[in-house]
């Protein structure tokens, strides 16, 4: 196992989720896709985020997306549920795998979305096999972007779009670490905004849109932090994932996002027809 499933993996998280949603009063035996979304959806501004993503590619009926670094799945259901594509979830942390199938198989939707062990930088697929390649908050881990941009246009159809939601460089001051995807400088590689753009078109696609969302992180991180104040720890959140440092990762996201050593970025790219 390398640092980086290292870093995710829990040991116990299938259970340890069960026992999450029924302290929080939800039915382990019927659950629904808002039950596990303040869990399942693994990035900053949870669904809203994923929504806004999905608004900006026209996801349609019958597509086949690819989710590289899909965490537990959560996205790929949801949008899956919503708009009837069919998803591939990709990730290198076996645990996350696991309980991401354990997961769909809950919900039914076994017949639209998959999961499968592997390395966004070796990606099993044949060439021009998605119609789209989706990616949240994974690439922070990938320290290869050449071969990581590469991958991705080689296995999306011309034509097809790549639909990105990472956290990026900011200021070029250093992190706060611990941060939820790394406890370690060691495991985190971030370009700047200039240096995706620069790769994302050194490697053949077009810019179709760029949008700075760091505002909307740092309102929804404050709605967070009130919450937490008003209600103390809740019963669901990425605490179950990462665990008892948790607290300490957010409080460090949240000030790097602050002080612009990060910023959030929404990315839609195409791989031009021809
Ligand atoms: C913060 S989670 C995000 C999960 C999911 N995209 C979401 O938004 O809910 C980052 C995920 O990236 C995965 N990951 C990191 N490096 C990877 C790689 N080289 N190949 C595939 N997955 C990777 C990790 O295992 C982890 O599940």
């Amino acid at each position: 196992m390398n640092e980086v499933e290292q870093h995710y993996t829990h040991g116990q998280l299938e259970q340890c989720i069960l026992r999450a949603l029924e302290r929080a009063g939800k039915d382990s035996e019927n659950l629904s896709l808002d039950d596990l979304a303040p869990i399942d959806e693994f990035h900053i501004r949870g669904r809203a985020a994923t929504r806004e993503l999905a608004q900006a590619i026209s996801l349609d009926r019958g597509m086949d997306v690819l989710d590289i670094g899909c965490g537990l799945g959560g996205p790929s259901r949801h949008l899956a549920a919503e708009y009837g594509c069919r998803f591939v979830g990709l990730d290198l942390t076996e645990e996350y795998c696991r309980v991401a199938e354990a997961l769909t198989a809950r919900l039914g939707l076994q017949g639209l979305v998959s999961f499968r062990r592997g390395d966004a930088l070796k990606l099993p697929y044949e060439h021009s096999s998605f119609d789209v390649v989706w990616t949240q908050h994974a690439s922070m881990n990938i320290g290869d972007k050449v071969q990581l941009y590469g991958e991705m246009y080689r296995t999306l159809k011309p034509g097809g779009h790549l639909a990105i939601y990472d956290i990026l460089a900011g200021s070029g001051a250093e992190l706060y670490f611990p941060v939820p995807w790394a406890r370690e400088p060691s495991i985190s590689f971030l370009p700047t905004a200039d240096e995706l753009h620069g790769l994302l078109r050194d490697t053949g696609f077009d810019i179709i849109s760029w949008q700075d969302t760091t505002v909307l992180g740092l309102s929804w991180f404050a709605t967070m932090a009130e919450r937490i104040r008003r209600e103390g720890r809740l019963a669901l959140g990425y605490h179950i994932l990462l665990g008892g440092d948790f607290p300490v990762m957010a409080r460090n996201q949240m000030r790097n996002l602050d002080e612009g050593r990060i910023v959030l970025m929404q990315v839609v790219a195409r791989r031009p027809a021809q």
